[in-house]
């Protein structure tokens, strides 16, 4: 059976271990992700021992901790510590997540923590977003119009028509579902769930008349129909959102108009 290695220099070794406190009550382990490209060193797993009857009950609370208290070296992303910036997200124990609403006690054995699966790492825990952001930029994700703006009033929606984008305008493009999906790693055309569920938030949204353009633009072999429905958008959202069913009914509009 054919054996596969990464690269020397990719290889993850054993980093440094810092043990907890001699007084220290409830101790949990976290082993972390540590990356600066810029060193020419290997990445490696360096091991923090933390107390948690000091810290707040978050894997970002955490993190915090290690930061401010054991090793400044350290370097994520966050904001929020709400689970509503997206910045936090990361892979914690085997699954990509937000930080700051994943509870420490949620998480089997020792707390491993990586970043964004399958992104060129910034250092650390933070991932490029650059061309997932593109992919964003690149579904448009704004009103479109051609009829003219009513003088006396906003456009308006009913109740039934706003209901429709339930479950799509609540996305946080924290990166979990692309950043999951196996055919979003080997196909850098395919545009991946989040700028696919993006897409579609404006092609349910009644007020939106650029539905013919939008669908135009995602008739590509690669863009859209790389999707095989493997699910692992949706069973890893943090939001509960269904990337999955969105790039469905987008294939559904796509059948429909032909
Ligand atoms: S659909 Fe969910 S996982 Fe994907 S970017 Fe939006 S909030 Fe994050
Ligand atoms: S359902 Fe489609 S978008 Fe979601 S993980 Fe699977 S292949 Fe990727
Ligand atoms: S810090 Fe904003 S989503 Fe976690």
């Amino acid at each position: 059976m054919a054996q596969f290695r990464l690269p020397k220099n990719s290889r993850i070794t054993e980093g440094k271990h810092f043990p907890a406190p001699a007084d220290a009550g409830r101790v949990r382990r976290f082993r972390i992700y540590r990356y600066d490209p810029d060193s020419g060193r290997n990445p490696r797993m360096d091991t923090y021992d933390v107390d948690l009857d000091r810290c707040g009950p978050m894997v970002l609370d955490a993190l915090i901790k290690i930061k401010d208290e054991i090793d400044p070296t350290l370097t994520f992303r966050r904001s929020c510590r709400e689970g509503i910036c997206g910045s936090c997200a990361m892979n914690i124990g085997g699954g990509n997540a937000l930080a700051c609403t994943r509870a420490i006690e949620d998480v089997d054995g020792e707390v491993n923590i990586y970043p964004l699966p399958h992104m060129h790492v910034v250092k650390d825990l933070v991932p490029d977003l650059t061309q997932f952001y593109a992919q964003y930029a690149a579904v448009e994700p704004w009103m479109k119009t051609a009829s003219a703006t009513p003088p006396d009033r906003e456009r308006l929606q009913s109740v039934e028509e706003r209901e429709k984008l339930d479950g799509l305008y609540e996305c946080i493009l924290c990166a979990c579902c692309s950043t999951s999906c196996p055919s979003y790693w080997w196909n850098d055309r395919y545009l991946g769930p989040a700028a696919l569920l993006q897409a579609y938030r404006w092609i349910a949204d009644s007020r939106d008349e650029g539905t013919g353009e939008r669908l135009d633009a995602l008739q590509d072999p690669y863009k859209l129909y790389r999707c095989h429905t493997i699910m692992n958008c949706t069973n890893t959202c943090p939001k509960d959102l269904n990337p999955a069913r969105a790039i469905g009914e987008i294939r559904k509009l796509m059948i429909e108009r032909r």
